[in-house]
């Protein structure tokens, strides 16, 4: 099939490839006029691990191109996937405003059938507001329709989770959408849901929401571990084997950050207060996880007393590891705070340096672990990085001032850390 993917941030790219690795032709649309230029050149703008690779094999095989045009994605494309930025605004509503610039691009160029997919994290009823939008500045009166097609993958693992989905969600308004969706997603094989387009729309909200809220639940039984000497990652097991509740989404640590998380909370929030709901539980998972950053300072602070002129090596900036992406990170309350009590900070990690030199002017960036910790007070991990599992911890004990590690992610295994002579601290865990 003929694709257009509009929008080629994160979801717009990874959609765009993966439906070219499975035959169709894409043609990816952005409006960012250096990123299409650098895609054109095969560099990818973000760090996703095999992203560049299956770029550079799907445009040799001209079944991948890009445009700053929507107007050639309209005129050459049977199916429309908007995959623009719903960013959020000041009071934590999504901002549609992108949603509704491209759509009225749309109509202006629509010539003949086509579906227009949301694939965009949107909230409830954005939908109606894409047809309304569309049928309202067509100049010609060309038959379309609107789907929702909300997206599950997880910066990462982006790539195996569009092409190895636990499920599709398809909302759609009728079977002629239907039967186009079918195709396009058939050859994964996955199972395939099929609904109404509002409740594809908060199939996509409940998911995250409640994702969160596990998150938030377990940061809570931590504190309650922490306060009275029990162990959260041996709870988390224990429920985890229910398989009602299941062992996924129970790390305890830092809480969530990226840009999904913390913004579709938000969003599904906002959402309901104007459909006069009110979801406090959301608002609690919400002030839970912001709270949780401070706990870890907290903790930081009871360990070492006075911060003001210490030194602390930081492993870790972005919000998850395999990804460099550094919006809504809890390094960045972190760090902010402890600067705030005049720690000096030396940071490293592997991929988000670069982004996260314009976020924090002040802190010194090393070119690898052990750099970082050289005469540090203490030695702090935010992100769970593979590597930091199997670091040289002789030569850590060697280089730091005091063998004393916070772990915000409950990474490294406790009773190895005491074994080689380590203060260690991790979150929801017996000293
Ligand atoms: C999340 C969802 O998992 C995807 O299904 C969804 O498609 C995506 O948002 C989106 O809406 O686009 P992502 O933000 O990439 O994916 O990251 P996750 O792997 O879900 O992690 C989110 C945050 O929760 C991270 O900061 C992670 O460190 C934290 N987390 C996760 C925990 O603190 N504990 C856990 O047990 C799991």
């Amino acid at each position: 099939m003929k694709i257009g993917i509009i929008g080629s941030g994160y979801v717009g790219l990874v959609t765009g490839v993966c439906f070219a690795h499975l035959g169709h032709r894409v043609i990816c649309v952005d409006n960012d006029v250096k990123k299409i230029a650098m895609l054109k050149k095969n560099h990818v703008p973000i760090y996703e691990p095999g992203l560049e690779e299956m770029i550079r094999e799907n445009v040799a095989a001209k079944r991948l191109s890009f445009t700053t045009r929507i107007s050639q994605a309209v005129s050459q494309s049977e199916v429309l996937f908007i995959c623009v930025n719903t960013p959020p605004k000041e009071n934590g509503e999504a901002d549609l405003s992108f949603v509704e610039t491209v759509s009225k691009e749309i109509a202006l160029h629509l010539k003949e059938y086509r579906l227009i997919v949301e694939k965009s994290t949107v909230p409830v009823q954005t939908g109606e507001w894409v047809e309304k939008t569309i049928r309202n500045y067509q100049p010609r009166r060309a038959l379309f329709d609107v789907a929702s097609n909300p997206e599950f993958l997880r910066e990462g693992s982006a790539i195996q989770d569009f092409l190895k989905p636990d499920r599709v969600i398809i909302g759609v308004s009728n079977s002629k959408s239907e039967k186009i969706l079918r195709k396009l997603y058939g050859p994964l094989k996955a199972p395939i849901l099929v609904t109404d387009i509002k409740s594809a729309e908060i199939i996509k909200h409940a998911a995250n929401s409640f994702l969160a809220t596990k998150i938030s639940f377990i940061n809570m039984v931590a504190r309650i571990c922490d306060a009275v000497g029990a162990d959260v990652e041996k709870v988390a097991q224990g429920m985890g084997l229910d398989p009602r509740i299941g062992p996924s989404f129970l790390k305890a640590g830092i809480g969530f950050g990226g840009f999904c998380f913390p913004k579709d909370l938000s969003a599904f929030l906002k959402r309901a207060e104007k459909l006069g709901v009110g979801f406090e539980l959301l608002s609690s998972v919400l002030a839970i996880n912001e709270q949780q950053k401070q706990y870890f300072v907290q903790k930081i602070e009871n360990h070492l007393w006075n911060l003001n002129h210490k030194t602390l090596a930081i492993l870790g900036l972005s919000f998850k590891p395999d990804t460099d992406d550094m919006r809504f990170a809890p390094s960045i309350d972190i760090i902010k705070a402890l600067e705030r009590e005049g720690v000096h900070i030396r940071a490293y990690d592997p991929q988000a340096m670069k982004k996260a030199k314009s976020i924090f002017p002040k802190i010194e960036f090393t070119a690898n672990p052990y750099a970082a910790m050289k005469n540090a007070d203490a030695l702090v991990i935010v992100t769970e990085w593979d590597e930091f599992s199997n670091l040289d911890w002789k030569k850590v004990k060697r280089l730091l001032k005091h063998p004393i590690v916070f772990d915000g992610r409950n990474q490294l295994n406790q009773a190895e850390m005491k074994k080689l002579g380590f203060q260690y601290h991790g979150i929801g865990r017996p000293r």
